[in-house]
């Protein structure tokens, strides 16, 4: 087996039903198809402008997880595979899942050899203890603690998971970047603020510990996005779900045009736009097992 040619095992085919849990999705009566239809319909501009400005924070997390070589990771709504492929440029062994098809596509293109798939995350579809890593990079939300259930399932014994949401954004420099999304309707903001109650402090820590992680620690994560200029800005913003549901409020060219005048506004000589928003990173351990007393082992019968 090469370092990424890896399929590692699944318990069935990827569960899709249901897939309506995405950041800012549109609610509990979506379908599968309208995760693709926010995430996915701009994959390429999603997965050339948007997700590269999420680097610093891949690399951080990948950092304080000692990601290597040696490593089996999956990544939880991987969106189109960019921290799946710098955690193979690390050495891992990479696996990744996401409800858009439209991002796996990318994902794949760009790992060609990894075990990516078009699947719900709470229905992860490998075996249970088939994982050394998980990470979630703005993937799990408040609203989706299930996935978090799923990632316990299927990390070993003392796996390491490591899960980004955003912090404190009214605090962060950066919020203004993140302002056309509450151009969605009403009811699509109020979830968007159910789904980033898990970066408030406990909140988190208390998931994992209900769950059945242990080592918890909640750490500052850095995270800035930067734009070449505001039509730029926009166009990267687009390409986002949350967006999406903002666009199907207001419509494309007055979602673009506040966007624009709202970057125009952070404009620097000579450059670029930047948003610092504060993101939360959760770094815990699944428990290990507990220690099988000697006479349990290899069958043996046990002593009187
Ligand atoms: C904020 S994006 C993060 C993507 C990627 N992790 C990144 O760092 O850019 C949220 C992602 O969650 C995916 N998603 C939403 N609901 C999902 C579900 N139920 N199962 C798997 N992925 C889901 C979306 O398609 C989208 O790619």
């Amino acid at each position: 087996m090469t370092i990424d040619d890896t399929h590692v095992s699944r318990r069935g085919p990827p569960a899709v039903a249901g897939a309506d849990t995405s950041e800012f999705s549109a609610g509990p009566r979506n379908s599968w198809e309208m995760v693709d239809e926010g995430w996915g319909r701009r994959a390429a501009d999603f997965a050339s402008l948007s997700e590269p400005g999420n680097c610093r924070e891949y690399v951080a997390v990948h950092h304080r997880l000692g990601v290597g070589t040696g490593d089996l990771l999956v990544d939880v709504a991987c969106g189109s595979g960019l921290a799946i492929e710098l955690a193979r440029a690390r050495g891992a062994v990479c696996a990744g899942i996401d409800a858009s098809q439209r991002l796996v596509a990318v994902a794949r293109d760009r790992n060609p050899h990894a075990d990516i798939r078009v699947g719900d995350m709470a229905a992860l579809p490998w075996d249970d203890e088939t994982f050394d890593v998980a990470t979630s990079f703005r993937g799990i939300w408040g609203t989706t603690p299930e996935a978090v259930d799923e990632i316990h399932r299927v990390l070993l014994p003392g796996g390491r998971v490591g899960l980004t949401v955003w912090g404190h954004i009214k605090k962060s420099p950066g919020a203004w970047a993140l302002a056309p999304f509450r151009m969605a309707a009403p009811a699509r903001v109020e979830n968007q603020a159910a789904m980033v109650s898990l970066g408030r402090p406990g909140v988190g820590e208390d998931l994992l510990a209900r769950r059945g992680f242990v080592d918890i620690e909640r750490v500052d994560v850095p995270f800035v996005w930067e734009f070449a200029d505001p039509e730029t800005f926009a166009r990267t913003l687009a390409s986002t779900g949350p967006a999406y549901e903002a666009i199907q409020n207001v419509g494309e060219a007055a979602f673009n045009e506040a966007a624009i005048e709202l970057a125009r506004a952070r404009v620097r000589d000579g450059l670029p736009l930047r948003a610092e928003i504060a993101v939360v990173g959760y770094l815990a351990r699944n428990r290990t097992r507990p220690e099988r007393r000697l006479d349990e082992r290899d069958g043996l019968p046990e002593r009187t």
